[in-house]
């Protein structure tokens, strides 16, 4: 048995969405008093499709101050960037010797981000989960808080420990549980709830990013997609109902309310009242956090002072079970 631990990382591949917020850091906050925890900016990750050197150095700083705004403790969590923590590329490289290439093909998101040209992408996008099963086992992380997309990357995670610890006759990594609860495991764009909120998709007025402003958040939410009906008192009623769906659900996980208690508060109403609720809402709690990034950004020095004592703590763990890992594999 292990030792529960938290592992959990974000891309700083642009800026940081609401489906960021309340699928992930919103949550990576809550478990800070529960467990151990290491977050992580995956530098390495995002440098799977081309990166802007100057927009990454500047993004990686800007999501380690969404992390300290939102309320990761640098003194309760682990804070780290991956490419100061050299071991996580170190385990990566041998689970890609792990990983088979069937398992690696059966990944849709590869898929959707390769997209048609996938002869064009690159070597580690196709790679990519088996990297973050390093990032997870090289904690010997025990639970991964994530948004639903991630699901089919921690069974990969699981399939690569079960294989490394049957191959080489060992318990040596546990098989990591995925941790997707709460109202907003997946939001979806406003303005199309068919696909998920996301930094990478071209129109703007489809997410909204933690650095928005009052008016912003204000005008994508009265402009978000609904449908005429007015809001149903009771869950079912949000069937095939994909946009109004995801603002209760937005309003839930904002207000850390349950759907069912939102409906029975707003049941009735039509969008044109409901949206202005949830604009203020919204506003009222993303306002504070990123008055706190810009603050935060003002000083990146100490951002990656922060950063270098989380990557010395972290190699604490990583050191040592890096070198199990090899001396297991006789190397
Ligand atoms: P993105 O998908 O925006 O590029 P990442 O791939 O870096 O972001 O994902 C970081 C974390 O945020 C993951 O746990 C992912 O599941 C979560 N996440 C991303 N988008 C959403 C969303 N729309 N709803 C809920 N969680 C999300
Ligand atoms: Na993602």
């Amino acid at each position: 048995t292990f030792a529960p631990r938290v592992f959990s990382g974000i891309q700083p591949s642009g800026g940081l969405t609401l489906g960021n917020y309340l699928g992930a850091i919103k949550r990576f906050v809550a478990m800070q008093d529960d467990f151990p925890c290491v977050y992580c900016m995956v530098d390495l990750h995002a440098i799977t499709v081309w990166q802007d050197p100057k927009d990454l150095a500047h993004n990686t700083r800007e999501l380690a101050a969404g992390f300290i705004a939102s309320g990761i403790s640098p003194e309760k969590s682990i804070l780290i960037n991956q490419s100061q923590v050299p071991e996580h590329a170190q385990l990566g490289w041998v689970f890609n010797c792990v990983a088979r290439m069937g398992w690696m093909q059966r990944m849709t998101q590869f898929k959707d981000k390769a997209g048609k040209n996938a002869q064009n992408a690159s070597l580690g996008l196709f790679g990519y989960p088996a990297l973050m099963a390093a990032d997870i086992l090289i904690y010997h992380a025990t639970h991964v808080p994530v948004g639903e997309d991630q699901k089919q990357h921690l069974e990969l995670t699981r399939d690569i420990a079960a294989k490394f610890n049957h191959d080489y006759g060992v318990d040596f990594f546990p098989l990591t549980e995925p941790v997707i609860e709460g109202a907003a495991t997946r939001v979806m764009s406003l303005r199309d709830g068919s696909k998920k909120m996301s930094k990478s998709d071209p129109s703007d007025a489809s997410r909204i990013n933690m650095t928005d402003d009052a008016d912003a958040i204000a005008r994508k939410i009265r402009k978000a997609k609904t449908d005429p009906d007015a809001l149903p008192s009771e869950i079912d009623g949000l069937k095939d109902r994909p946009e109004a769906r995801n603002l209760v659900n937005i309003y839930a996980a904002l207000n850390d309310q349950t759907v069912e208690d939102v409906l029975a508060d707003v049941g009735g109403q039509q969008f044109g009242t409901f949206k202005p609720q949830l604009a203020e809402l919204a506003v009222s709690k993303l306002s504070p956090v990123s008055r706190e990034m810009a603050r935060l950004m003002d000083d990146p020095a100490e951002i990656d002072r922060i950063l270098a004592k989380g990557a010395a703590q972290a190699r604490e763990i990583t050191a040592p079970i890096l070198h199990k890992t090899y001396e297991v594999m006789g190397m």
